[in-house]
């Protein structure tokens, strides 16, 4: 730590471990799994900096404390604030709008209250940690308000804001009724990062039809307010990655191998392994994957006797009623197919409702001969560049969604609309049939790129564009006046390519 504060601060929502406190006030700490975490842990730990966030339970008090060479600074939230701001704003009104509306948002101003209360409380911790000048990273939809808060509280700071999950389209944003507030918020910071190109593209028509500011390529002209002098502000794509080596390593080991063969044991050696990894999350597309799959036990396309379906679903956002739901219809259709199809000794489905460490998961990949990603709408999901940098061997095919992120960037895959139950079964199908010869050769395209394009370079990419001042950006012409939507996305792709 610097003398008066940290060189960088990461405002996320969660802190990355999850905390406990014992009756004689001894705080203990374990390191909480997700993407999001994954993601930061080795930039932190190199940069020496600060992680504020939640500690990951209702009405939990601690002091800032160092763990794996950061400094964590728990935000406090009651167990009011966790209903309001993390199950209800966040996750019952933000996440369905943004994922298309695939479950139907619900807007409440209680909701939004406390949303704009809690985003305040992570603001002030965040200009507390930081040093003067210092580079502030906020993370995702959670927080949205923040860079606007923060900057008018530390107006001296570098402000970068990185959006994991879709930004959505104009016609769908536009149902929000705090959208502009919103927009405003995230122009606080200086550079506002997103998944696709396609995701700031609907970020800059958003900023042109609800404030009055034009935008120019990837810029964004504030102008000054009060005190605030005016600003550039830059909204670009930067497709997030994992720690890819770390995968390939881990799936090499000696331990590893033998426990992925081990699970092709227990599962009784079928001829073809198929897995799904999801959190429990109505995006993922995890009924429509089991109804495709189900539908080829039915029709004889595959023998249950010669393959299984290993359905990893980890628990997640289990107090709203959205996931409740979903919990309900995956498992009674799990339950069908398993009685329809099922033998003793032999499951047509696994169904496994648990997280895994990553030990675990490398060997589950290793044991796949197909992966299934087939979200409705997903940010990126690393899930599918997990399989890939698990594929040392070069073998096994990757089954992936066009509404991911992660499609925009994997050529190699075999790619699937989820929502076309026959054009899924018969992706299904090839991949499972695929010659060896044809995986090989598709698997070493998708591994390259995931082995080149890591977490490191992803944020190595952002922090120097953060660090650069966003003067303003020569490339394009004024698509001020129209919606040139195709435009912005094309000079996007151009500008992210020389990046
Ligand atoms: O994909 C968005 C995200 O917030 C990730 O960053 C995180 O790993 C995941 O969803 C789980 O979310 P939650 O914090 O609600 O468990």
């Amino acid at each position: 730590m610097g003398k008066d504060g940290f060189n960088l601060v990461v405002v996320a929502n969660r802190l990355p471990v999850d905390m406990s406190v014992a009756d004689d006030g001894t705080v203990s700490w374990q390191r909480s799994p997700g993407g999001l975490v994954t993601a930061l842990e080795p930039v932190m730990q190199s940069a020496d900096g600060a992680w504020v966030g939640w500690a990951g339970s209702p009405g939990l008090e601690a002091d800032p404390f160092d763990a794996d060479d950061m400094r964590l600074v728990p935000v406090t939230l009651s167990a009011g604030e966790v209903e309001r701001y993390y199950e209800g704003f966040s996750n019952d009104t933000l996440w369905p709008l943004y994922h298309d509306v695939i479950a139907p948002p619900a807007f409440h101003r209680q909701w939004w209250d406390t949303y704009r209360k809690v985003n305040q409380r992570f603001a002030e911790a965040a200009a507390e940690q930081a040093a003067d000048g210092a580079m502030v990273w906020v993370q995702d939809y959670q927080l949205q308000l923040v860079p606007g808060m923060l900057r008018r509280l530390r107006p001296d700071l570098k402000i970068g804001f990185f959006d994991h999950i879709p930004f959505p389209p104009l016609e769908i944003f536009q149902q929000l009724p705090w959208r502009r507030q919103v927009v405003e918020g995230l122009l606080g910071a200086d550079l506002i990062g997103f998944q696709r190109a396609g995701d700031a593209a609907n970020f800059s028509r958003a900023v042109r039809r609800l404030t009055d500011l034009t935008t120019r390529g990837q810029m964004i002209q504030v102008p000054a307010d009060g005190d605030l002098p005016a600003r550039a502000v830059r909204a670009a794509p930067f497709p997030i990655s994992i720690d890819s080596k770390r995968f390939d390593e881990l799936a090499r080991t000696p331990e590893v191998q033998a426990r992925a063969k081990e699970i092709r044991k227990d599962l009784g050696d079928p001829k073809i392994v198929m897995l799904g990894v999801d959190r429990l999350d109505y995006t993922k597309g995890i009924r429509h994957r089991i109804k495709a799959y189900g539908e080829l036990l039915q029709d004889g396309s595959l023998d249950p006797a010669e393959c299984t379906l290993v359905q990893v679903a980890s628990p997640s956002r289990e107090n709203v009623g959205a996931y409740q739901e979903l919990r309900e219809h995956v498992e009674v259709l799990v339950g069908r197919i398993n009685g329809e199809y099922g033998e003793i000794g032999h499951s047509a489905i696994h169904y496994l409702h648990h997280s895994y460490p990553p030990e675990e998961m490398a060997a589950l990949y290793l044991a796949a001969d197909v992966m299934l990603v087939t979200s409705l709408r997903d940010g990126m999901n690393l899930v599918a560049k997990e399989y890939v940098a698990a594929r040392s061997d070069d073998a096994g095919v990757l089954v992936l969604s066009e509404f991911t992120g992660a499609a925009d960037e994997l050529s190699g895959a075999v790619l699937v609309n989820p929502h076309d139950i026959d054009g899924m079964k018969d992706a299904i199908l090839r991949a499972a049939t695929m010659d060896p010869k044809e995986q090989r050769k598709r698997m070493r395209r998708l591994r390259r790129k995931v082995l080149t394009d890591d977490v490191a370079k992803w944020s190595s990419r952002f922090l120097t564009t953060l660090a650069i001042p966003q003067a303003g950006d020569q490339t394009g012409s004024d698509d001020a006046r129209g919606d040139a939507t195709a435009a912005a996305h094309r000079r996007d792709l151009a500008s992210h390519d020389r990046g």
